[in-house]
């Protein structure tokens, strides 16, 4: 099959998903008899009540008198092992003032300090090729991107990749050239990269791109890095709805062996209250606690600030946005509606592997 339609321009490949049209379409050419459960059938369409939720945050932010500023969410990217979890350590054992207390640190994947009376919450991504769809998230979820840039390696493949995943979630980007105490740091040899690979001009060389040789070890330079974070994060004016309905972005979400399943997340705005209901994609909930980054339940929580959530009926998925809404019955009617939405979608989409008509062949 692979062979006779790479003759006829269509390129197939093996373990690929064909829509039903194409399955469709060799079912014939081959007389294979397939049976397709999918039955074609009109439906009513069903709104996704999530579309009227976001309308409501959106419209409320487009009138500025509504509005606070709220602390910058800075995500840091870069590189496999080019120093973005020393650089966070390096900065929270510093700055984090407050003695942890009652609570084991509970780890959130992102953290909050304060710096001169200001704060940032940053987010931590990892490095490896894996987990794109990671730092795709952490890029749309910010305002800020640190890029941390090994000197002693230079631009790399996952660079590139946070650096793409920046610019199109259109945020600001900060490069932290990283490891400067190691004998073989090359800071020149990094910003040529930058220029070759990233077109991003640092601005000692005349361009816009703001460079800060660090190193997270020791923490040298990490006081210039967090004031130029500050820097930027002034410039963008970032507001917040300061009280009424949240809405949260998710970090990860998990299965906890003590609270079962728990989002991580990020409140962008509004205050989540212990008692709220819940809902994330087709997952409801109400809040039976909230965990802070230093591990301690507190009873609310507002704009920016990082969260653990607990409360929810299963695992949400990692991906979807958590709104506050008024009742049970609110939460149960919006969440079924996705249930029913998804569901469709499915059987819409239902594919066949190229392997499936194989065995119906033989
Ligand atoms: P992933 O999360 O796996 O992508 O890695 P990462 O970017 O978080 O790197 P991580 O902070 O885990 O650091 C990787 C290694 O580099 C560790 O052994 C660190 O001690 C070391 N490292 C990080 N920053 C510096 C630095 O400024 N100087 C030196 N000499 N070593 C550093
Ligand atoms: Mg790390």
């Amino acid at each position: 099959i692979i062979q006779d339609f790479f003759m006829k321009g269509e390129i197939l490949k093996p373990g690929q998903s064909l829509n039903l049209q194409l399955a469709k379409k060799i079912a014939k050419i081959y007389e294979i008899k397939i049976s397709f459960d999918i039955e074609e059938t009109e439906e009513e369409a069903i709104e996704n009540p999530l579309a009227e939720i976001e309308k409501y945050f959106e419209t409320k932010h487009k009138d500025s008198q509504n509005l606070v500023l709220r602390p910058p969410i800075v995500t840091i990217m870069g590189h496999v092992d080019h120093g973005k979890t020393t650089l966070l350590d390096y900065i929270r054992r510093t700055r984090v003032v407050e003695k942890e207390e009652g609570g084991i640190t509970q780890s959130i994947g992102a953290y909050q300090v304060e710096i001169n009376g200001k704060k940032i919450t940053f987010i931590d991504t990892p490095g490896h090729e894996v987990f794109t769809e990671m730092r795709a998230r952490g890029a749309q979820a910010t305002d800020i991107v640190v890029l941390v840039v090994a000197a002693d390696d230079g631009v790399m493949p996952q660079t590139i990749e946070a650096y793409n995943h920046a610019k199109s979630a259109n945020v600001p980007i900060i490069v932290a050239i990283n490891k400067i105490d190691k004998p073989n740091a090359n800071v020149e040899l990094t910003k040529q990269a930058l220029v070759s690979k990233l077109s991003l001009i640092p601005e000692d060389w005349g361009g816009d791109t703001i460079t800060v040789p660090i190193s997270a070890k020791k923490g040298e330079n990490v006081d210039t890095l967090l004031e130029m974070i500050l820097l930027v994060a002034e410039m963008q004016e970032i507001k917040a709805i300061p009280d009424g309905p949240v809405r949260a972005i998710t970090i990860e979400t998990k299965l906890d062996r003590g609270y079962g399943p728990v989002a991580n997340a990020i409140i962008k705005d509004g205050i989540l209250h212990v008692g709220d209901y819940i809902i994330a994609g087709k997952v409801l909930g109400k809040v039976k606690a909230l965990v802070n980054d230093k591990g301690k339940r507190i009873k609310e929580a507002g704009p920016a600030t990082p969260v653990m959530i607990v409360g929810f009926e299963e695992l949400p998925d990692s991906h979807s946005v958590i709104y506050s809404v008024e009742s049970l019955n609110k939460a149960r009617e919006i969440t079924e509606k996705i249930r029913e939405i998804e569901q469709r979608e499915l059987r819409k989409k239902r594919h066949m592997k190229l392997e499936e008509i194989l065995k119906m062949m033989e």
